[in-house]
Parts: C-alpha cells; sequence; structure tokens
C-alpha cells in the first residue's frame, strides 16, 4: 500500500481500503484485472500488466506449447481453434517467451510439448522443463492441466518430455483433467479426437456451455480465420507430371526427381513449406497379412481413435512393410520363445 499511498488522498486510500476489506480473495483478483484492464485500455501502465495477466489466467484456457519442427505449434493452434468454436476464452503461449514463474498463476493448462535429441525437450521448453524439476517449482494445487506429448516411436525415449510434464505437474499438486496423449508422427487424427474431448472438461471447469460463444483471444484472429482447403487430413491428390530417377541403374541408391501437378489445387508455397507422399499398402501385402492372420477384413477396428474396417487400416494406416522396435516389442510378449 506505501507505493500507492502517494498517489492516492487520505480519502480515497482510506475508500479503497475499506473496499478491499470486504472484497473475497476470488473479488479482489476480479477487481485487479478490472483495473488492469481499464490501465490497458488508457495505454497501459507498469502496475496493470501483472495483474492482468494473473488476473486473465483465473477464467481462460492458457494452450501452452513447446515446439522445435512447427509440428506443436499447429498442433496449438488448432487447439485454440477448436477452444473457441467451443466459446472457450483461450490464449497461446509459446514456452520459448513464456515467464517461468507466471506457472504458479496458471489456473487451466493445456500443454502440448515434443521430445528431441535424446529424450530431451525441445529447445524452446528446457528452461520450463527444469524449471518444474528444479528446488524454486511451485506448488500448483489450483491448477487443471493436460499434456498432448509428440515424438517417434522409433525412437527408444517415446515422447520423453511430455511424460514428464504430465509426471512432474501431478507432483507439483496440479490435477490431471485427462490422460496425457503420446503421439507418434501420424498425429493430427488422434489430437483432434483428444482435443475434443479434453477441450470439454476444460469448459465444464471454466464454467463455459460447450456451444457459448465466447470472447475471442486477441491471438486467434488471424488463425480462426484461415481457411485451409487442402491439409493432411484433406490432401490433393496431385498427378504425377514427371519421375526422373537420379541415379545409375546400377546403384542401389534411389533418389527420385518427381513433379507434382497442382495448378488445379489452387495452393501457393512458400519457402520451407514441404509437400507429403503418402504412401498406401499395395493389396497383394493385405491379402498376405490377412491369409496368414485369418482376420476379417470388415471387421471394424479403431485406429488413432477412429472407427474403420481392419482393411482401410490395414490400408491406409498401418506399417505392414517395415519392422519397428514397438512391433517387435510386443511380439516378445506373445511370443511362447524368449
Ligand atoms: C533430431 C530429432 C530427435 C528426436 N528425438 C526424439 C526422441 O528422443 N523421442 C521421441 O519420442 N521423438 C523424437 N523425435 C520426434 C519428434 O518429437 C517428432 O517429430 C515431433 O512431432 C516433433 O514435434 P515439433 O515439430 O513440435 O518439435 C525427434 C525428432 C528429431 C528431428
Amino acid at each position: 500500500m506505501s507505493i500507492i499511498s502517494g498517489l492516492l488522498s487520505a480519502e480515497q486510500l482510506e475508500q479503497l481500503t475499506k473496499l478491499t476489506s470486504l472484497l473475497s480473495k476470488e473479488q479482489q483478483l476480479w477487481v485487479s484485472g478490472y483495473l488492469a484492464g481499464l490501465g490497458a485500455q488508457q495505454g497501459g501502465n507498469a502496475l496493470a500488466q501483472p495483474v492482468s495477466a494473473a488476473a486473465s489466467s483465473q477464467d481462460s484456457l492458457t494452450i501452452l506449447y513447446g515446439s522445435r519442427t512447427g509440428n506443436g505449434e499447429g498442433l496449438a493452434k488448432k487447439a485454440l481453434r477448436l477452444a473457441e468454436e467451443r466459446g472457450l476464452k483461450a490464449v497461446l503461449k509459446n514456452m520459448e517467451t513464456f515467464k517461468i514463474r507466471d506457472l504458479q498463476t496458471e489456473k487451466n493448462v493445456l500443454v502440448i510439448v515434443s521430445t528431441h535429441g535424446d529424450g530431451v525437450p525441445p529447445f524452446s521448453a528446457q528452461e520450463l522443463h527444469e524449471y518444474i524439476y528444479g528446488k524454486r517449482a511451485p506448488k500448483l494445487a489450483t491448477t487443471n492441466f493436460a499434456v498432448l506429448a509428440l515424438g517417434d516411436s522409433s525412437y527408444f525415449q517415446f515422447c520423453k518430455t511430455g511424460k514428464d510434464f504430465d509426471e512432474q505437474l501431478e507432483k507439483l499438486g496440479a490435477n490431471r483433467i485427462a490422460p496425457i496423449l503420446t503421439c507418434d508422427l501420424d498425429f493430427e487424427e488422434p489430437a483432434e479426437v483428444w482435443f475434443n474431448s479434453t477441450l470439454a472438461v476444460f469448459a465444464e471447469k471454466l464454467g463455459t456451455s460447450a456451444n457459448a460463444v465466447g470472447t475471442q483471444s486477441s491471438v486467434s484472429a488471424g488463425i480462426g480465420s484461415e481457411v485451409v482447403k487442402y491439409s493432411k487430413k484433406n490432401p490433393f491428390k496431385a498427378p504425377i507430371f514427371d519421375r526422373v530417377s537420379l541415379h545409375g541403374k546400377a546403384d542401389e541408391r534411389q533418389t527420385i526427381h518427381l513433379e507434382l501437378a497442382t495448378d488445379d489445387a489452387g495452393l501457393s508455397y512458400e519457402p520451407g513449406d514441404s509437400a507429403a507422399i503418402i504412401p498406401l499398402n499395395t493389396k497383394k501385402i493385405i491379402e498376405e497379412v490377412l491369409q496368414a492372420t485369418g482376420l476379417d477384413a470388415q471387421e471394424e477396428v479403431t485406429v488413432n481413435g477412429i472407427n474403420k474396417t481392419l482393411y482401410s487400416a490395414l490400408r491406409r494406416d498401418l506399417e505392414l512393410s517395415k519392422i519397428t522396435t514397438d512391433v517387435v516389442k510386443r511380439f516378445l510378449e506373445l511370443a511362447p520363445n524368449a
């Protein structure tokens, strides 16, 4: 009060003291947010900013991401859009610029983080990762959280960083509102299914009805209005215009120059954009698998949270031509001979 007292008259100070003594902790926080908002509207000031950060995190969802090659960032933007469609007030924050001490003021956090190196956090998540394991780690008893971990199951330490965040946030007292989702390279569909169920729980915690139209955060404006016509989920099937092998016939290496005709797609490219080739398993290999296992091609199965026929899963979703560490491990569980 001593810093403020010089700014206020004795009468104002008395009224302020009287008012604050009548308010509950929650009301004080609301009023501090209200005053901070007024300050920001009138050009902002140093006093207003930290209070507003604390207040805004009370009634909004923070989508906090740590990404290196952009997958997590893309998912975070998608989560923001889905949250807003539900009427949730949400804010996107990059771990790279996140002030670690603000963690204790976050009340609802959706963490999206990948793993790099040999099971270590991406550079942008390193400081926060160290902080939650360190001596200065805060108590998070009033924080709700859920973690989406990105990784690649061909690495030994699959989704290690996401698992670290999930375990450690719980150890710090935070309340896990949904089980961790560990995503392999094909993450878009499972992530969307998980976002929908997890955001519904956050909406409940924040007291927002699922279909309400809420206040939208400023970060979202550009992202929410983006219309993506073609995506990994809805790919443009580009005809092959030209295909040239860049090595001699005797060479074991295979590097192919491919030209794809995309004129009809209305796509525009920027440096750094990439095109993906989505391979299908051959019908022959699928037949062989069905024969060897005796399974029914029309049986319904669930892959990454989506129901489909076994045939469709074998054709589009499952790797049939390469043995991964994961397959060997699972075979080991079934095999009678160690
Ligand atoms: C150099 C490198 C190392 C990686 N190491 C791991 C790892 O140890 N464990 C894992 O599960 N995934 C690992 N990955 C896979 C990434 O986590 C995965 O590609 C993820 O989708 C990347 O997300 P991001 O673009 O948001 O960083 C690694 C990827 C790269 C490029």
